[in-house]
Formats: C-alpha cells, sequence, structure tokens
C-alpha cells in the first residue's frame, strides 16, 4: 500500500505506543511523517520517533521547510490521512475549538484530509462532560475517533481512557486508507487455543515448569482472530502482551488449564500448543519446604501425572471440536514419535515439532503437519509465518459454502480431511 500518513503525536503516556504504530504501518507500506507536540516530547524523544519513521521530526509552527513552503500547511496536505495517536484532552479541546496556536493544531486546522483520533487520558478526563462535548462536536465535524479501551490506567484508577493496542490503530488507519478488505474467512468460527507452559507447585515458593515461551500458541490464536475466528485463549505463565481481539484466560496449572478449555466449549477448533506439565507435585506444601527437613540423602519427589488435556478433549463423546490438532514437541525420531503420538492422542492432526535446538523461547520454529491426508514438511519459518500457515490450513479444511453455520461446515470439511 504507497499510502502516507501524517501523525501528530500528543503528550500523554501512552505516546509511547505511537513507535509501534509507525513500525507496524511501516510494515504495511504506509510512510508516516510525524509532529511531536511539545507534551509529547516530554514522553517520547524526537530521536527515536525520527529513526522509526525514517523521516525528519517537525515540532515547530514557525519553521519554513527548504522550498521556503509554510510547514504546517504543506504537512498536512501531502498526508493521505492525518492522525493523532495518542489525542489528549487539550488536543481534543483544540480541535474541536477550531485553535491553531502551534504547528498540531495548525495542522488539523489547515488539513483538508480525512482525520482519524485515538484519545487515551485519565478516565476522569475522558468521561468529563468538557471531552464527551468535544468528542461529539469532532464526530460531527467528520473526524474518526477511537473509542479507548476499558480497564486499569497509569495513574493507578480503572474505567475507559486507556489507548488501544497499536494493532488495532494500525487496522483503523488501514481500514480510513481503504486497504483492500481484510481475509475474513473464518467469522463465525469458534476456536480455543492452549498456550505457553504450566507451573505445577511444590511448596508456596517453588514450581515445576518447562521453558515454553508461549509464543508461538500466542501467533496462533492471533492469525485465527485476524481472520475474523472467536477465539479462546487459555494462556499458562509467559511474559507476552495478551493479543487483542480475544478472551484471554490466565492459568497456572494442568487442572486449571483442563477446566479453562471444558468452559470455553464448544468450540468448533481445539489447538492444544501449550507445553502441559506431565507430572505435578503429589502434595503441596502449604508453606516453603525447610532444608533442614529433607534428611541427609535429600528430598524425595512424589510426582501424580496430571490431565492429559488433548487426549481428554480428542475423546469428548459430547461436545467434541470438530478439528482437533495437537502438537508434538520430540528432540529425536520426530516423525515416528509424532505419528504414533497422533494415533495415541486421537487429534485429527499433529505438528511435529524438533525441540532439540532453540525452539523452546526462540522465534522460530520447523515443522511437520501429519494428518490422514499426509506428511506435509515446512521450511523453518518464524512463529508468525507458521502460524498463516496452518491458519491457512483450517481455513481449508473448514471453509464454508456461503449460508452454512459455523459448526455444520467445520463438521463437513474437517471430516473430509480426517478420513
Ligand atoms: N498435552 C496435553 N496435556 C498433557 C500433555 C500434553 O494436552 N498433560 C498436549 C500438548 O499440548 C501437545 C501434545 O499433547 O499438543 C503433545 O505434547 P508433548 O509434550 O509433545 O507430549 P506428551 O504427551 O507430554 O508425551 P511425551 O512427553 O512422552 O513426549
Amino acid at each position: 500500500m504507497d499510502k502516507r500518513v501524517l501523525l501528530i503525536i500528543g503528550g500523554g503516556i501512552a505516546a509511547y505506543k505511537s513507535l509501534d504504530l509507525i513500525r507496524l504501518l511501516a510494515a504495511k507500506g504506509v510512510k508516516t511523517r510525524t509532529i511531536l507536540t511539545r507534551a509529547g516530547a516530554e514522553f517520547v524523544t524526537p530521536l527515536s520517533v525520527g529513526s522509526l519513521s525514517g523521516q525528519s521530526v517537525h515540532q515547530d509552527l514557525f519553521a519554513l521547510n527548504e522550498d521556503g513552503d509554510m510547514g504546517h500547511i504543506e504537512l498536512s496536505r501531502a498526508a493521505d490521512l492525518v492522525v493523532v495517536c495518542p489525542a489528549t484532552a487539550d488536543l481534543l479541546a483544540k480541535a474541536a475549538g477550531g485553535h491553531a496556536n502551534d504547528l498540531a493544531s495548525t495542522a488539523l486546522l489547515a488539513t483538508d484530509k480525512p482525520v482519524l483520533m485515538a484519545p487515551a487520558m485519565n478516565v476522569r478526563m475522558w468521561l468529563h462532560p468538557a471531552t464527551q462535548r468535544n468528542v461529539a462536536q469532532l464526530r460531527a465535524d467528520g473526524v474518526t475517533i477511537l473509542e479507548p479501551d476499558v480497564g486499569p490506567m497509569a495513574c493507578g484508577e480503572f474505567g475507559p481512557g486507556r489507548l488501544p493496542y497499536p494493532d488495532q490503530i494500525a487496522d483503523a488507519i488501514l481500514d480510513c486508507l481503504g486497504s483492500p478488505p481484510r481475509d475474513q474467512s473464518l467469522k463465525g468460527l469458534r476456536a480455543i487455543v492452549t498456550a505457553g507452559p504450566t507451573r505445577e507447585p511444590l511448596d508456596a515458593v517453588r514450581f515445576l515448569s518447562n521453558h515454553s515461551s508461549g509464543k508461538q500458541g500466542y501467533a496462533i490464536a492471533k492469525a485465527l482472530a485476524e481472520r475474523g475466528a472467536n477465539v479462546s485463549l487459555v494462556s499458562g505463565p509467559t511474559s507476552l502482551a495478551p493479543p487483542p481481539s480475544m478472551q484471554v484466560v490466565q492459568v497456572e496449572t494442568a487442572n486449571e488449564m483442563l477446566d479453562a478449555v471444558l468452559k470455553g466449549l464448544p468450540a468448533d477448533v481445539f489447538i492444544s500448543v501449550a507445553a502441559v506439565a506431565d507430572w505435578r507435585p503429589e502434595t503441596r506444601a502449604s508453606g516453603k519446604l525447610k532444608i533442614k527437613n529433607s534428611g541427609r540423602s535429600g528430598l524425595t519427589l512424589k510426582l501424580a501425572e496430571n490431565p492429559d488435556i488433548l487426549h481428554h478433549i480428542s475423546h469428548l463423546r459430547n461436545g467434541r471440536p470438530q478439528l482437533v490438532i495437537g502438537f508434538a514437541a520430540e528432540t529425536h525420531h520426530v516423525e515416528d514419535y509424532a505419528a504414533a503420538k497422533l494415533a495415541r492422542k486421537g487429534c485429527d492432526w499433529i505438528i511435529a515439532n524438533d525441540v532439540s535446538g532453540d525452539v523452546m523461547g526462540g522465534a522460530e520454529n520447523e515443522i511437520t503437519l501429519l494428518r490422514a491426508g499426509g506428511v506435509e514438511r515446512w521450511r523453518r519459518m518464524t512463529k508468525e509465518e507458521v502460524a498463516e500457515k496452518l491458519v491457512d490450513r483450517i481455513s481449508d479444511a473448514v471453509t464454508p459454502p456461503l449460508g452454512q453455520d459455523a459448526s455444520h461446515r467445520s463438521r463437513t470439511k474437517a471430516k473430509r480431511t480426517s478420513s
């Protein structure tokens, strides 16, 4: 997409997210020129904005450009869209009132292009009648104003006022720029994805776990949601931000993960990406186990087997998702062990990955997809690319003839691929 955006960065704690926005837009071929307000420069530096946008950052109303043109006129007219992110209460007020006493407000008044604003501020400031009046006025003037997210705020309060996630803002910008409609072929499909490790507590401070980062499961959940699927992500503890546009259920143990998956049913597709701990300490000490009580020969742990979530869901008599997909983490004899796992677990597809190298926690994955139709070996690729390719395969398996409901369509196609 060969488009240009003028991004006005206002002064708010969320200003740092505008850096991510510039990066996301660049990935879609959208060039960004920026105006950084004086307050914005208190939160992000002109150097970081300029490095990411690859263009000089405009801050001064009275600076002439190289050709001697008035900067604010040229800036506001050369873009296809003017974006204000974050839009502070002050910027909304200035724009609603038609003020022009700095570069940002002057560019907003001088532009003849569409304007999109992503407000972010304290909940009371957002709900204040003055701000709501300004928002109503701007909407009446034809400005697109995104609804802020609801949640805990940097100031400690809770409510509406958080800046939406940068990828949601990028999507709204692409919509305004008239990007080709995104593939929504999985609209109506209900998917449950498990991701990350589980933690099995030994005492009040220790647990058994593994090195799973959750990256692959999160990428799959995100790719499904982007194609319109209704996704529930059941995640063990990870350091990843919850992806937008889906329900995220945070759990710790394998038993909690199984409960959350069962509560999430009915679903059309279940993808078991989590590295579920096979065992848990049979007993959990209420306090901290003391070294002096472990005896001379050390501490002997008794482990109990955890539920096998994938096996359980694959064998549900009622409400089994029509397409059940497992992963097989192997360090050797990858395809043989994965084929045995496919049969043992009773799922429809299994995705084998060799975890002997840097796959767990790394950015890339090397996949072999095993299903009744045959074996597909994929080249080494990023976890996002693996997710896209897997979602392509899911889409091929469940895409409906138009007019069928989601559960019926997945039933027919999934059966076709697994038989
Ligand atoms: N899995 C699960 N519940 C478990 C163990 C595994 O749901 N208690 C799922 C994983 O999410 C994955 C698949 O089963 O989709 C295979 O997991 P993997 O760790 O490769 O195999 P295990 O079943 O643990 O067998 P082994 O450790 O012997 O390889």
